[in-house]
């Protein structure tokens, strides 16, 4: 795929609904009592694995259009089943929290090349502790769950880490006494806001997070906000591109979603929150975006999780800032679908922009005109082939993507609306 370069940027839009959240719409969903309603729900490569795992563990979910009906089977009540993955490492990590409590059942699950390379040690070890029975094939995936009998504990996190975090949370929801999670640096509370809102025993705290065995719980209904994963690119090209005017609908303004809002915001960028709303539990809000001219940041350890899959796209804006930018406290990039550090930094490198690798960051020299452009490889990583797109409208001579489909893991209609957009 190439994308060529554009002038501006001009159109008011929406975005899928966004797929943390439609990841465990199903997943609660699935073992909830009666049928949940999900709205909104945001259809891509990895949520339709979350589909195809729950059904296959014997949940009935009825679709029409992007409106799901979930025939929960109850807390206790899935069914031995052989799951693949795919891509998904929300499902993978998520899902097995449910598993571990499942009596008398047992699981296997595989992944994609890209899944099957990521660390699932860090789900298996905690839950371990809690009575799981888990064996992973030299810590990834395939991996086997026995379900059996759980009892709470207390974990503090070693990683900054939303999935590890909700694994732990879903399986106290079958497992005796109180668990508590600590969480040294805050992290998405996606699993926390519907847990509360679905009837389960939690309590939140500033940094960690207490939930009770439960007999059941009731999600009822879900109204899903547009990805704010997938509208950021979008937020990035308005800002590089001249004389762009954007406004992006629904979208998910999560605070700990939205770190890069606030990164931006230092740097000089001008995005406007026009319209403030809820959906369920979560916050919502229309955002429109204006070009602007930047200088370089920092984005350091306490940061990173409220921008962790934005991290990319903050690179693009480094790459076009007055100054030096810096990425640190960020090793867990190296986790991601590839190593997020490699791919950013050979992706900027490859379109013409100075940029250097570090341990657990990189840094970035912005220089405020357009690059030159050139060839991307998104090594099959979806966030990195978006990162070559709005490259490309940001570039002088435009850029090749190699492997550009990757973006239907997230959001399979994203070149269509960034062709709808770009003015040339
Ligand atoms: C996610 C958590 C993050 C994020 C991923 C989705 C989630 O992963 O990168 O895209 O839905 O909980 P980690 O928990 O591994 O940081």
């Amino acid at each position: 795929m190439r994308v060529e370069p554009a002038a501006s940027l001009d159109g008011h839009f929406a975005v899928p609904g966004d797929k943390s959240i439609s990841h465990r719409a199903l997943l609660l969903g699935a073992v909830s009592d009666g049928e949940t309603v999900v709205r909104g729900w945001g259809r891509s490569g990895d949520t339709l694995s979350t589909l195809a795992a729950v059904r296959a563990l014997g949940v009935q979910v009825d679709e029409s259009g992007d409106e799901l009906v979930v025939h929960g089977v109850g807390l206790r009540g899935l069914q031995s089943a052989e799951l693949d993955c795919g891509n998904a490492g929300t499902l993978a990590r998520l899902i097995i929290g449910l598993l571990a409590f499942q009596e008398g059942q047992t699981f296997t699950l595989t992944g994609d090349a890209s899944l099957s390379a990521r660390p699932m040690e860090r789900i298996a070890e905690p839950l371990r502790r809690m009575g799981a029975q888990i064996e992973t094939t030299d810590g990834h995936l395939p991996l086997t769950v026995t379900g059996s009998r759980l009892a709470a504990i207390d974990y503090e996190l070693p990683v900054a880490s939303a999935q590890v975090k909700s694994a732990v949370l879903l399986a106290a929801l079958g497992a005796t006494g109180k668990t508590t999670v600590i969480e040294p640096v805050p992290t998405r509370d996606h699993t926390e806001l519907m847990l509360r809102a679905a009837g389960a025993s939690i309590a939140t705290r500033p940094s960690s997070v207490s939930v009770d065995r439960t007999e059941s719980i009731r999600v009822g209904s879900v109204d899903i906000p547009g990805d704010f994963s997938s509208a950021a690119p979008f937020v990035v090209a308005a800002t590089l591109l001249p004389e762009s005017r954007i406004t992006i609908h629904d979208v998910n303004l999560n605070v700990r979603r939205t770190g890069l809002l606030d990164v931006l915001d230092r740097m000089g960028g001008r995005v406007g929150i026009v319209a403030r709303t809820r959906a369920g539990a979560e916050q919502a809000g229309d955002l429109e975006i204006r070009t602007a001219e930047l200088t370089a940041t920092k984005v350091g350890t306490a940061e990173v999780p409220l921008l962790v899959d934005e991290l990319p796209l903050f690179g693009l804006l480094a790459a076009h800032a007055h100054g030096e930018s810096w990425v640190y406290g960020a090793g867990e990039l190296r986790h991601k679908e590839t190593d997020r550090i490699e791919a950013v930094v050979d992706a900027l490198r490859a379109i013409g922009v100075r940029a250097r690798a570090q341990d657990d960051g990189f840094s970035v020299t912005g220089v405020p005109a357009r690059p030159r452009g050139g060839r991307v490889d998104s090594r099959g990583d979806h966030r990195i082939a978006m990162l070559g797109a709005v490259a490309g409208l940001a570039s002088r001579d435009g850029v090749q993507i190699e492997d550009a489909e990757s973006v239907a893991v997230s959001f399979p209609g994203f070149f269509d609306l960034l062709a709808q957009i770009a003015r040339t």
